[in-house]
C-alpha cells in the first residue's frame, strides 16, 4: 500500500515537472511590465460592461418592446407584506407605506401605463363596500393588480367575486380566509388572464403555521392600442 502510495506521488510530480518544462520552451515568458499593465486596464475596463444585466422590476427575462413589464409577490403570513412592481417601478410596498392586510389593489392605464390609484381593503374586519366603490367603476382598459395579504376572503360577497371574474379571474370565486392569491387582469379583456396564482389555507400543505406558501409571479403585458 505504501509503496503504491509513494509511486503514485511520484508520478504526478513529474507529469508537473514536464508539463510545466513544456509550457515553458513553449510559452517563453517574454511579457514585460508595460504589457502586463496594458492587459489590467483592459480588465478594468471591461469589468463594468460585464456587470449582470438588471431587467425591468428584477424580472428574469426582459420584455419586448411595446410590453409592460411586473412582478407581483404576495404578503408572507401576517408578517411581510405584499409588493406591486409595473414598468421598473414598486407602486406598492411596506417601504411605499401603502400595503395592508386584505386585498392590495392597483389600478394602472393599459395604454399609457399610468398609475391611476391604489387600494387597500381589509376582507377580515371590515366590509365588502369600499372594495365594490373601488373596483365598480372600472373603466375599460384598465389593468386591475392584485397581492393578497393575510386574510384576503372572508368578507368577500358574490358582487366582488364575479367582478375580480371579469376581470378575467378564475380563481376569485374561491378565495377565502389566509389563501394566498395574486393576479393580474383587466377591465374589458374577456378572456381568463395568464397571470394568476392561488395557493388554498390548508393545514396540511401550509408553509407557515397558519398561512400557505408566498406566490410570485412576473411577466409582460402587451400594451393596449388606442
Ligand atoms: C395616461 O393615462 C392617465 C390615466 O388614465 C391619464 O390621466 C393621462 O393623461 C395619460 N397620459 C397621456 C400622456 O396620455
Ligand atoms: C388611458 O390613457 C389614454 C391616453 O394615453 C386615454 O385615452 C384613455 O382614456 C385612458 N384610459 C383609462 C382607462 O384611463
Amino acid at each position: 500500500m505504501r509503496c503504491s502510495a509513494t509511486i503514485r506521488v511520484v508520478l504526478v510530480l513529474c507529469t508537473l515537472i514536464t508539463t510545466w518544462y513544456f509550457a515553458e520552451t513553449m510559452y517563453p515568458n517574454k511579457v514585460d511590465m508595460k504589457s502586463l499593465k496594458r492587459i489590467f486596464d483592459n480588465i478594468a475596463e471591461e469589468e463594468p460592461t460585464k456587470k449582470k444585466v438588471e431587467f425591468s422590476c428584477g424580472n428574469e427575462k426582459p420584455c419586448p418592446d411595446g410590453y409592460f413589464a411586473f412582478r407581483i409577490i404576495s404578503g408572507a403570513g401576517n408578517v411581510v407584506g405584499p409588493s406591486i412592481c409595473f414598468d421598473n417601478t414598486i407602486i406598492m410596498s411596506s417601504v411605499k407605506n401603502n400595503v395592508g392586510r386584505g386585498l392590495n389593489i392597483a389600478l394602472i392605464n393599459a395604454s399609457n401605463g399610468t398609475l391611476i390609484k391604489t387600494g387597500t381593503f381589509d376582507m377580515y374586519f371590515a366590509d365588502v363596500k369600499p372594495l365594490l366603490e373601488f373596483i365598480k367603476p372600472v373603466k375599460d382598459g384598465t389593468l386591475v393588480l392584485v397581492a393578497s395579504y393575510d386574510d384576503p376572503g372572508t368578507n368577500l360577497n358574490e358582487e366582488a367575486r364575479s367582478l375580480f371574474k371579469e376581470f378575467g379571474s378564475i380563481h376569485a370565486k374561491k378565495v377565502n380566509f389566509r389563501d394566498a392569491w395574486i393576479f393580474v387582469g383587466g377591465k374589458g379583456i374577456n378572456a381568463e388572464s395568464s397571470f394568476e396564482q392561488y395557493l388554498q389555507n390548508n393545514k396540511e400543505t401550509n408553509k407557515y403555521d397558519g398561512w400557505p406558501e408566498v406566490l410570485e409571479v412576473e411577466g409582460c403585458i402587451p400594451k393596449k392600442s388606442n
